[in-house]
């Protein structure tokens, strides 16, 4: 049974995920709407988009307030407000504290360029490179209080080829990342997946391991 499931979609930079749900909603492919695109970024590329689409778009700059905390109550009492059904995180470069998370817990989903948990943080891309890694990847998983350390519940891998440079991961890793977001939330919306206490359940049962996305 399908429903239309309700978003916020925070960013900070180009948008290109942002992007690839608007378009799957567009196309009829994803029962979701939009309620808002957050950025913590005024010049961010995804506001554009976002515009561009009719979606309404909230700027919130960190240098703006006081403290952490302060940031992320106002992020908290707008969000309150909108009553999204998940929170997307889509190249949202804040950390967001424990407070806010627990508010929205099981709703805040975050997309992070590795297998996780290898490769946590920033430049993972060249570190891999660096590593010799033969593989590399994208992991969606859910938010918790740890960075980047939240249940893993779908990710893909592909090969590190000779040669490669650090732009090269980041465009394979996106034409995966551009599949993965819409099709992670279709089953959010057909409820194959559902998100409870912290626990990931895919078709009924337990997820124990994530699921391999396959193209
Ligand atoms: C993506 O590579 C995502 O994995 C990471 O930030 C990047 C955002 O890209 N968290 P875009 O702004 O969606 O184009």
């Amino acid at each position: 049974m399908s429903r239309t499931i309700k978003l916020a979609v925070l960013i900070s930079g180009n948008g290109s995920n942002l992007q690839s749900i608007i378009d799957a909603i567009d196309s009829g492919q994803l029962d979701a709407e939009i309620k808002t695109v957050i950025s913590n970024n005024r010049s961010a590329h995804g506001l554009v988009r976002a515009t561009r689409h009719g979606l309404p778009t909230w700027v919130l700059e960190h240098r703006d307030f006081e403290d952490r905390d302060r940031f992320d109550d106002a992020l908290q009492h707008y969000l309150a407000a909108i009553e999204p059904d998940y929170i997307v995180l889509a190249g949202f470069m804040r950390i967001l504290g424990p407070r806010f998370i627990e508010a929205f817990a099981d709703k805040i989903l975050n997309i992070h360029p590795s297998l996780l948990p290898a490769y946590k943080g920033l430049n993972t891309h060249q570190r891999a490179l660096d590593n010799n890694e033969r593989e590399h990847g994208v992991s969606i998983h859910l938010v918790t209080a740890k960075l980047d350390d939240g249940p893993v519940i779908l990710q893909a891998g592909y090969p590190i080829k000779p040669g490669d440079k650090a732009a090269d991961l980041q465009r394979r890793g996106h034409r995966l990342e551009h599949q993965m977001y819409p099709q992670l939330l279709r089953w959010l919306s057909d409820q194959s997946l559902v998100i409870k206490a912290g626990q990931i359940f895919y078709k009924q049962a337990l997820l124990e391991n994530p699921i391999q996305f396959k193209p």
